[in-house]
C-alpha cells in the first residue's frame, strides 16, 4: 500500500537533501531549523529506503537529547501520522520505521552502541563531542554523516573537517525559519544590542564565541562616508593556497575605523588583480599598501598604473600592527564576509596549560594582514593617541591622500 506524505520543509531541509557528500555540516544560529530539518530528512530517507538501514542519532548527554532531538523526532513522526507505539522500543530508544532502525544514544552512556555499525549518522550539537568521540563514530559509519551545531567555539570540526573536500557546509540563521513567532524573532534580535558575541554565534551563526580572539569589532551596514574619510587600501598577496585580499580602510575623527572587503580570491594573477582594481574604479592616486614580501608583484601592478607600495613592516610588525588597530574601534561592513570570518576566528595562541600567549595563531589572517599593513603605514600612533584630520589645499603635497570611492570635497591629510 502506498500513501502520500507531504512535508513542510525549509530551505535547510532541501540543502541537506541535495547534499551528496559524506559529511554534511549544518552550522547555524539558534532556531535556524538545523535539527528539525535533519530529522525530517532522516524520516524521509527511512521511508524511502527499500533496503534495511540503520540510522544513529547521537548527542553527548542523554538528558539533553531527551528534551530536544528525541522529542522533536517523535513529534514530527506523529505529525505525519507515522508513529506506531509497537515500533517504539522505549527502553532501547529505538524506532523501527519500515525497513529502517533509528537508534538514539548518547556518548556518555552507550559505549556498546558506539561500537556498532550504521549507515547514516546524525550528531546533534557536534561541538559537545571530543574528536575521539567523533573519530570512533566516523569509522563505523558507512554512508553519510550529518552534523549540527552553533559555532560557539573553535573545535575539531575546524581542524579536521572544515577544509576537506567531501564536506557540504550548510549555513543557516533564524531568518531561514518561517515558523518562528514575532516574539521568538525579537528574542534573538535583542542579542545584537545586548551581547555581540552571542549575537554573532546565536543570531548570525558565525564563529566568534572564542574569548581568545584578538579583535573585537562591530558589523555595520555601510561605511558612513559622511563622517569617515578614506585612509588607504591594504593588500595581501596569495595565490593557490591563500587568497589575495584587498580591504579599504576608513577612519573618522573619533577613533572609529571602518573596513570593507573588496577582494578575497585565490588564483589571481597580477593582471587579474589590476583588472579588479580597475573594476572598483580605483584610480592611480589611491594608495594601496601591500605585503612587502612580494616586491615583484608590487612592481608589476605599479607598472599597470596603480599607486601600490610595499608596507614598511618594522620590528615586531605583527604585534605592532595589532596594537595600532586595537587603539581604534573597529567596524566591518556586513558584506565583508571573509573579513568578518577572519576577525571571528583570529585568535591568540593558547598553550597546553591554557595560558594565552602574546602571539596570534597564524591562520585566518589574510584580509586582516591587508588591514594591518595600512595600520602600520598609515595609522601610526600619535602622541595623544588621537588623530588630527586637517584639510590641506595642495594636492601635490606628499602627505596628502586622495579619496577613493566617491570623490567629494578636498584632500585630507592625517597628521
Ligand atoms: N519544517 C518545519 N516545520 C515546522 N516547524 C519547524 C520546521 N523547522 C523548524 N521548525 C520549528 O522551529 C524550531 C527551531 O528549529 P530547530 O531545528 O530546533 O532549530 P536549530 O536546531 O537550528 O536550533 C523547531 O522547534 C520547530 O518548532
Ligand atoms: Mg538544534
Amino acid at each position: 500500500m502506498s500513501r502520500e506524505l507531504t512535508i513542510q520543509a525549509t530551505t535547510v531541509f532541501e540543502k541537506n537533501w541535495d547534499a551528496k557528500t559524506r559529511f554534511v555540516v549544518n552550522i547555524g544560529g539558534s532556531r535556524s531549523t538545523k535539527t528539525y530539518s535533519i530529522l525530517q530528512f532522516l524520516i524521509v530517507k527511512a521511508i524511502e529506503s527499500t533496503e534495511p538501514l540503520t540510522i544513529s542519532v547521537v548527542r553527548k548527554s542523554f538528558p539533553s537529547m531527551r528534551i530536544t532531538v528525541l522529542r522533536d523526532f517523535f513529534e514530527i513522526l506523529k505529525s505525519y501520522d507515522l508513529y506506531n507505539v509497537e515500533n517504539h522500543n522505549k527502553s532501547e530508544n529505538t524506532y523501527q520505521l519500515n525497513n529502517t532502525l533509528i537508534e538514539f544514544f548518547s556518548i556518555d552512556d552507550a559505549m556498546k552502541r558506539r561500537g556498532s555499525k550504521r549507515n547514516i549518522l546524525f550528531i546533534n550539537e557536534a561541538n559537545e563531542l571530543t574528536y575521539e568521540d567523533f573519530f570512533q563514530l566516523n569509522i563505523r559509519t558507512e554512508d553519510q554523516i550529518f552534523l549540527d551545531f552553533n559555532p560557539s567555539e573553535i573545535f575539531w570540526y575546524n581542524d579536521h573537517l572544515q577544509h576537506r573536500d567531501d564536506v557540504t557546509t550548510i549555513h543557516s540563521t533564524y531568518k531561514d525559519n518561517p515558523f518562528l513567532s514575532y516574539e521568538q524573532i525579537k528574542e534573538i534580535e535583542r542579542l545584537e544590542q545586548t551581547d555581540l558575541q552571542y549575537w554573532k554565534i546565536y543570531g548570525l551563526g558565525q564563529f566568534g564565541g572564542s574569548f581568545n580572539t584578538v579583535f573585537t569589532y562591530v558589523p555595520v551596514d555601510t561605511i558612513p562616508t559622511n563622517t569617515a574619510k578614506p585612509v588607504a587600501l591594504g593588500m595581501d598577496f596569495g595565490y593557490s593556497q591563500d587568497p589575495t585580499s584587498l580591504v579599504e580602510v576608513w577612519i573618522d575623527n573619533e577613533n572609529n575605523i571602518y573596513l570593507n572587503e573588496l577582494i578575497y580570491d585565490k588564483d589571481l594573477t597580477n593582471q587579474d588583480i589590476a583588472n579588479k582594481l580597475s573594476e572598483y574604479g580605483i584610480d592611480r592616486y589611491t594608495e594601496i599598501i601591500a605585503d612587502s614580501a612580494e616586491p615583484k608583484s608590487i612592481e608589476e601592478i605599479r607598472r599597470m598604473g596603480f599607486n601600490i607600495k610595499p608596507a614598511v613592516k618594522g620590528p615586531d610588525s605583527i604585534l605592532n600592527g595589532i596594537d595600532i588597530l586595537k587603539r581604534h574601534k573597529i567596524h566591518v561592513t556586513k558584506e565583508s564576509t571573509n573579513l568578518l570570518k577572519e576577525f571571528s576566528m583570529y585568535k591568540w595562541i593558547t598553550d597546553k596549560n591554557g595560558n594565552t600567549l602574546n602571539k596570534p595563531v597564524d591562520m585566518y589572517n589574510h584580509a586582516i594582514d591587508a588591514v594591518r599593513y595600512v595600520a602600520l603605514n598609515k595609522l601610526r600612533k600619535s602622541n595623544e593617541g588621537k588623530y588630527n584630520i586637517s584639510i590641506v589645499g595642495n594636492s601635490k603635497m606628499n602627505s596628502a591622500r586622495t579619496f577613493f570611492g566617491k570623490p567629494s570635497g578636498g584632500i585630507y591629510a592625517i597628521r
